[in-house]
């Protein structure tokens, strides 16, 4: 079957069914171009709110499938690829931080929504790379932050807000490639073109990545807004690929350098598009969440949605 026969095979069975589609950025393209609704991971959280649909299809990792789970309990949740995982919510479980909570009683626990449920369960308030420093700026000034699991985006979010913080040791293993020589070089090489850096990369918080004039630092939704809005021709993309095919279609007059062509999630790319197929027609693979966790999880999630 051609990608469009099956497009047209999944477009029947999402009208049959009550279904929506749900992709990330970082999805492959033909994935991407079967979504109802392309987003980062907070827009996806936010979609998963909102929807009317009886089945939601996510197109992601498993730690995304499950925030929609505990997000909207009575729908069906669906992960085509079962065995996508992420290396941020492997960095740390449930029992890491109940025993990190209890040697800091007074901090507050802020979870990167890249985190398990249970992980969740024991965490204050959740937030995404795209409103940690709101999230970050809308605790008491007097807590102490204990921010879990990415080192590199909770550097940057210290650096930028002046907090207390401890962070766990975690990192995304595509984003901690990204390096400031990697900037530094493409900088000098490109030099009218902007720097758009996700704050998971290994440079996030580094002065010599910081002080650019040309470099801004942005959650995926946010390159998509800056590039719309902006007058320039060139940008370097420091963030997982994928991400150039949206930009590229919204703005064929401009160009995208990637950072590096090994900026790629394999986890993301289990997912596709034969495998979103099979979601649906078989119903495949559901992703539900104990209630006793769930409730528990909703709670961190809740908090964040309100705060933007
Ligand atoms: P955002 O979707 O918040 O940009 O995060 C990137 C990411 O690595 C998701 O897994
Ligand atoms: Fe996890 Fe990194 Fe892949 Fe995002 S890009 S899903 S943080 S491993």
């Amino acid at each position: 079957m051609t990608n469009q026969e099956i497009t047209d095979k999944i477009n029947r069975l999402k009208k049959e069914k009550n279904a929506i589609i749900l992709a990330h950025y970082y999805t492959r393209p033909e994935v991407q171009d079967a979504a109802d609704y392309l987003g980062d991971s907070l827009g996806l959280s936010q979609e998963a709110g909102k929807t009317n649909a009886d089945i939601i299809v996510f197109c992601g990792v498993h730690f995304m499938a499950e925030t929609a789970s505990i997000i909207s309990p009575n729908k069906k949740v669906l992960i085509p690829a079962l065995g996508a995982g992420c290396s941020l919510a492997e960095s740390i479980t449930g029992y890491e931080l109940r025993e990190w909570k209890k040697a800091n009683p007074d901090g507050i626990i802020v979870s990167y929504v890249n985190t398990t449920a249970e992980v969740k369960a024991w965490t204050d308030v959740c937030c995404t790379s795209a409103n940690a420093l709101q999230v970050v700026e809308s605790l008491p000034k007097d807590k102490k932050i204990l921010f879990v699991p990415d080192k590199n985006l909770g550097a940057w979010i210290q650096r930028k807000t002046g907090r207390q913080m401890e962070l766990w040791n975690g990192d995304c293993c595509v984003h901690e490639r990204i390096t400031t020589a990697m900037i530094l070089e493409k900088s000098h090489a490109y030099p009218e073109a902007d720097v758009l850096i996700h704050p998971e990369s290994n440079c996030s918080h580094d002065d010599a990545v910081l002080n650019l004039p040309q470099a801004f630092l942005y959650s995926t939704a946010g390159m998509i807004k800056h590039v719309a809005s902006s007058t320039k021709k060139q940008f370097i993309i420091a963030t997982e690929i994928e991400t150039i095919h949206k930009l590229r279609q919204d703005n064929p007059d401009k160009e995208f350098i990637p950072i590096h062509p090994a900026t790629i999630c394999g986890q993301m790319k289990k997912v596709t598009l034969e495998s979103v197929l099979a979601a649906l027609e078989k119903e495949q693979y559901e992703v539900k969440v104990p209630e006793e966790i769930r409730q528990k999880a909703w709670i961190p999630i809740e908090r964040m949605l309100q705060i933007r």
